[in-house]
C-alpha cells in the first residue's frame, strides 16, 4: 500500500546535491527512473524534474526489511528516500551533473506505485506524438519537456519583470467578448441567460487594450490567451498565449526600441546571446524583392534577382509572356550546385509547382562556361551569358527562374529559396537572426475580391501616403511592423489610427458602412469620441518565443497540453458532446446528428 509523507520533508531536488553535501543526510522524493538488483546492492536512479541522482541500497546501510522493498522497486513508483551522499564508489558518469556521487539510502517509502507506461520516459523520445499526446501528464515527465516548460516560465517571468520595470501595467481584459474584427474564425460560446447568442473567445485583446489606452493606462501589457479558429500547423495552435502590449503616446521608433531590449534581455538570459541594437530592418516591399517574403530567414542569402530587364526582348516565349502581361521574372543562384542530378532538379520543380508556378526554368553554368538548362536552346548564347552575369552566376552555379505576376514569382522563388536551404543544410539551429519588417501593405485584396486589413481595421496609414487612401488604397503603406527570427514571424503591432476621419476612411474602404461599423465595434469608436491618445502595439506570440528558444520544431513542444492538427485534444478528448439537458438549458439543437 502506498505509504504517506507524515514526518517528512524533502531536503534537496536530485540536482541540488553536490560534492559539497558528501556526509550529510539527505531526503529526497521523485520517480525511479530505473532500479537494477545486482544481488547484494541494489542502484535505483531517482528522476525529479531537475534531473538524475543515484541511490545505492545495500543492507549493511538500511537493513533488511529497506533492502527487501527496495528490491520491488520498479520504473515510475514514486519515492521518497533518506540517506547519506557519498562520493561515487563506480565509475563517475560524465553525462550527469551528480554523476560524482550517490546517496546511499537508510530509509525508504513508497508514496506510488505505478503500472508500466505505455513508453518509456525519456529524453529525445521516439515515441510515436500521438501516443505522447494521449499520455501527455507522462510525456510531460520527460527532460526535454521539462526543460521546454522550464525555460518557458522563465521567459515570462522575465517578461513581466522587464515590462513592469519600463512603466508598463499588467491588465487582464475578458475572455467572453464579442467577436473582434480579425483574421480568423472565433470560438463561440454559447449563453445561457440571453437565449441565441454567443460569445466570442478573443483572437487577441486588441480592442480592449486600445481601449486601456483611451482610459489613461498608458503602457499596458498582459499574457493573454488567445483563441482562433484556423487551420493548424507546426507553429499554429487554436489557442495560444501572446505577449501583448500597447502603449500611449508613441510612435513606431518608440515601440520597436523597447522591444529590442525586451528580445536583448530575453535572448542574453535564456540563450546567452549578445544582440547588437539596433536589429536590422527590411521594408515589406524590400522583404519580397530580395527574399520573396514578407518573413525572410536571414540565416542565408541567395537572394532574388530581378531579371526582367535582361530578357526582356529574349526569344523565350515563357519569359516573354510573363513580363507582356505585366509580370516580372526573377531568379535565385543555387552557388555551387550546377552537378545537382536531374532527378533532383525535377523535384524541385513539382515543389515550385505547389506554389502556383507554372513552370521552373533552370539553368547550370558548366565547368567550361557553356550553358545547359531547360530553356537554353531558345536564347542566344549571349543572351544566356547576359542573364549569367545578372545572377552573378559562376561556373558550377545552378540558376532557377520563375516568370508570372509578382506575388506568384515572390512566393514560388521565396519558397524555392528556403527549400534549397533545407536541403543544402544552411539552416542552423544555433543561429538567430533577427529582423524587422516594416511598412506593410495597408490593405490586401480577399479571395472574395474586396479589400481586407493586412494587420487589422484600425492600423495608421503612413503619413506620407494619407493621400492615396481614396485615390489608390491599394499602394497605401501601414504604420506596421512584424519580428521575425529565423524566418518565423515572433511578433507584429502597428500604430493605430486614432482620428476619427482617418478611421471613417479606412472603415470606408474596406466595405463597412456606419451602420455596420457601429455594429461591430461602437464602443471603440464611442470611445475615440472622448479623447484619445496616440497609441502604439505590439503581440509576440509567446509559444513561437519560447519554440525558437529551445530549437523545437513545433509550438507543441512548449505547450503543457497542446491540440493536434484536427483541434482535438487526445488526452481529455475535447471537444466531445454534452448532455441534451445542457443544451436545452442553452436552447440548442444540434441539428444533425455528429458521424460517427
Ligand atoms: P497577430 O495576429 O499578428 O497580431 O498575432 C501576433 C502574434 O501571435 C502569434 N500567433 C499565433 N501563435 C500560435 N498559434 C496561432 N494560431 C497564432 N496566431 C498568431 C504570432 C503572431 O505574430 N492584436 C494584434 C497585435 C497588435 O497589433 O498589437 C495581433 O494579434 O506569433
Ligand atoms: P515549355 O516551353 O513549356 O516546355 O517550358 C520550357 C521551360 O520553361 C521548362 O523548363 C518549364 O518548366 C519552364 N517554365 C514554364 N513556365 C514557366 C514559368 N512561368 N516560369 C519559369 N519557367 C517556366
Amino acid at each position: 500500500m502506498a505509504e504517506s509523507m507524515k514526518g517528512l520533508h524533502r531536503s534537496h531536488r536530485c540536482t541540488e546535491i553536490s560534492r559539497e553535501n558528501v556526509g550529510q543526510t539527505v531526503t529526497v522524493m521523485g520517480w525511479v527512473q530505473k532500479s537494477r538488483n545486482k544481488g547484494g546492492i541494489i542502484f535505483t536512479d531517482l528522476r525529479d524534474r531537475s534531473g538524475l541522482l543515484q541511490l545505492i541500497f545495500e543492507e549493511c546501510d538500511c537493513g533488511t526489511e529497506v533492502f527487501e522493498k527496495a528490491a520491488a522497486l520498479r520504473s515510475e513508483f514514486v519515492i521518497a528516500v533518506e540517506g547519506v551522499v557519498t562520493a561515487r564508489q563506480g565509475a563517475v558518469n560524465e553525462n550527469l551533473k551528480t554523476g560524482d556521487i550517490e546517496v546511499r539510502a537508510k530509509s525508504l517509502r513508497i508514496l506510488s506505485e505505478a503500472a508500466t507506461p505505455p513508453f518509456p520516459i525519456e529524453e529525445n523520445s521516439r515515441t510515436k506524438e500521438e501516443l505522447r499526446l494521449k499520455y501527455r501528464y507522462l510525456d510531460l515527465r520527460r527532460p526535454d519537456l521539462q526543460r521546454n516548460l522550464t525555460i518557458r516560465s522563465r521567459v515570462a517571468t522575465l517578461t513581466r519583470a522587464f515590462l513592469a520595470e519600463e512603466g508598463f501595467l499588467e491588465i487582464e481584459t475578458p475572455t467572453l467578448i464579442k467577436s473582434t474584427p480579425e483574421g480568423a474564425r472565433d470560438y463561440l460560446v454559447p449563453s445561457r441567460v440571453h437565449p441565441g447568442s454567443f460569445y466570442a473567445l478573443p483572437q487577441s485583446p486588441q480592442l480592449f487594450k486600445q481601449l486601456l489606452m483611451c482610459s489613461g493606462y498608458d503602457r499596458y501589457f498582459q499574457l493573454a490567451r488567445c483563441y482562433r479558429d484556423e487551420d493548424l500547423r507546426a507553429d499554429r495552435q487554436p489557442e495560444f498565449t501572446q505577449i501583448d502590449m500597447e502603449l500611449s503616446f508613441v510612435d513606431v521608433e518608440d515601440v520597436l526600441a523597447v522591444n529590442e531590449r525586451l528580445l536583448q534581455k530575453l535572448f542574453k538570459e535564456i540563450c546567452g546571446l549578445e544582440l547588437q541594437l539596433p536589429l536590422l530592418r527590411l521594408t515589406w516591399q524590400e522583404a519580397m524583392d530580395r527574399f520573396g517574403s514578407d518573413k525572410p530567414d536571414m540565416r542565408f542569402g541567395m537572394e532574388l534577382k530581378d531579371v526582367s530587364n535582361v530578357v526582356k526582348d529574349c526569344g523565350f516565349a515563357v519569359f516573354q509572356n510573363a513580363l507582356a502581361a505585366g509580370g516580372t521574372v526573377r531568379g535565385i543562384n543555387a552557388v555551387g550546385q550546377a552537378g545537382m542530378p536531374r532527378k533532383k532538379i525535377d523535384a524541385l520543380v513539382e515543389y515550385a509547382k505547389g506554389f502556383g508556378a507554372k513552370g521552373l526554368a533552370y539553368m547550370a553554368i558548366q565547368a567550361d562556361g557553356s550553358f545547359k538548362g531547360s530553356f537554353a536552346k531558345f536564347m542566344q548564347p549571349e543572351e544566356l551569358a547576359a542573364l549569367a552575369e545578372a545572377m552573378e552566376g559562376k561556373p558550377g552555379d545552378l540558376l532557377f527562374f520563375a516568370a508570372d505576376k509578382h506575388t506568384v514569382v515572390w512566393d514560388v522563388l521565396g519558397n524555392l529559396r528556403l527549400e534549397l536551404a533545407r536541403q543544402l543544410d544552411l539552416l542552423k539551429k544555433d543561429a538567430f537572426c533577427f529582423l524587422w519588417v516594416t511598412e506593410f501593405p495597408l490593405l490586401e485584396y480577399s479571395e472574395e475580391g474586396r479589400f481586407m486589413a493586412k494587420h487589422h481595421p484600425f492600423t495608421m496609414p503612413m503619413e506620407e501616403d494619407w493621400h492615396l487612401i481614396d485615390s489608390d488604397p491599394k499602394a497605401v503603406r501601414a504604420k506596421a511592423y512584424d519580428i521575425v527570427l529565423n524566418g518565423t514571424e515572433l511578433g507584429g503591432g502597428s500604430v493605430r489610427i486614432h482620428q476619427a476621419d482617418i478611421q471613417e476612411k479606412m472603415l470606408k474602404v474596406l466595405g463597412f458602412t456606419k451602420e455596420s461599423a457601429h455594429e461591430q465595434f461602437g464602443f471603440l469608436l464611442d470611445a475615440f469620441c472622448y479623447g484619445v491618445p496616440p497609441h502604439a502595439g505590439l503581440a509576440y506570440g509567446l509559444d513561437r518565443v519560447v519554440m525558437l528558444m529551445v530549437g523545437a520544431d513545433s509550438i507543441r513542444d512548449v505547450i503543457a497540453f497542446p491540440k493536434v492538427k484536427d483541434a482535438s485534444c487526445l488526452m481529455c478528448e475535447a471537444p466531445a458532446g454534452v448532455d441534451e439537458k445542457q443544451l436545452v438549458e442553452l436552447g440548442i439543437e444540434v441539428k444533425e446528428e455528429p458521424e460517427a
